[in-house]
């Protein structure tokens, strides 16, 4: 059976799509089979996926990460598109309150809903609203604070918040200035062999297999 991951907030850039792509990297570098499903307008894993395919062409070496684009009006179509593989991640638009039986209904096929949530009273005020609709749908989901320092009020302050109304990852991604370089290629971070900020993702990656496995 294939393992669905939904990544979703109703915050724009909150860092769904930098978690999706990452995530996809470590789940095929421990040998899975995974899929990358975008069901975002803006295409952002879909383009990324298609950088990746032209790169492979002259550099093989990087690991095949299929993508397709898929419609939100047509959810269980897009989400068929998973058959056959062992991990599919779903990258979402942040616009949920229009597409909520189509979030909704991925959210029940899912099995963990992964929500990234920055660290201020802006995210929180949008994150936890949601994870109390997610609820509704799933008993698995987790926050993931995302452009994290741990060394700051503010940190301690959302993280608290948060851990009162969610299952809050126990790994946070910390600010990375280049975090969006790779993806330029149609890489990650952890395509190369030595980068700052490859081990927060691949342990949120143990994490979430961890819970999926449960
Ligand atoms: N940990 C991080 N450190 C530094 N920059 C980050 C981090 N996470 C995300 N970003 C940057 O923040 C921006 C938004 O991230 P991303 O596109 O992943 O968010 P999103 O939730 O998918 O946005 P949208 O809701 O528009 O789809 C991007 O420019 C990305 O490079
Ligand atoms: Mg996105």
């Amino acid at each position: 059976m294939t393992k669905i991951i939904l990544i979703s907030s109703p915050k724009g850039g909150s860092g769904k799509s930098v978690i999706t792509r990452h995530l996809l990297v470590a789940a095929a570098q421990q040998g899975k089979k995974v899929i990358g499903i975008d069901f975002d307008r803006q295409g952002t894993i879909d383009k990324w996926g298609r950088r990746r395919s032209a790169l492979r062409l002259k550099m093989p070496d990087f690991i095949d990460i299929p993508v397709v684009a898929a419609q939100l009006q047509d959810w269980r179509a897009g989400l068929g598109r998973s058959s056959g593989y062992d991990i599919a991640i779903i990258d979402t638009p942040p616009s949920v309150e229009d597409h909520m039986s189509a979030i909704t209904g991925l959210a029940q096929a899912a099995n963990i809903v992964i929500v990234p949530s920055a660290c201020t009273q802006d995210d929180v005020d949008s994150v936890a609203p949601w994870i109390e609709v997610l609820r509704q749908s799933t008993n698995n989901s987790a926050v993931v604070l995302n452009r994290a320092n741990r060394r700051t009020n503010s940190f301690a302050r959302v993280r608290g918040r948060l851990i009162k109304v969610a299952d809050v990852a126990p790994v946070e991604i910390p600010q990375l200035e280049d975090v969006h370089v790779p993806s330029g290629q149609g890489l990650t971070l952890l395509d190369f062999t030595k980068s700052r900020g490859q081990e927060p993702f691949e342990e949120l990656w143990a994490f979430v297999d961890r819970k999926i496995n449960q």
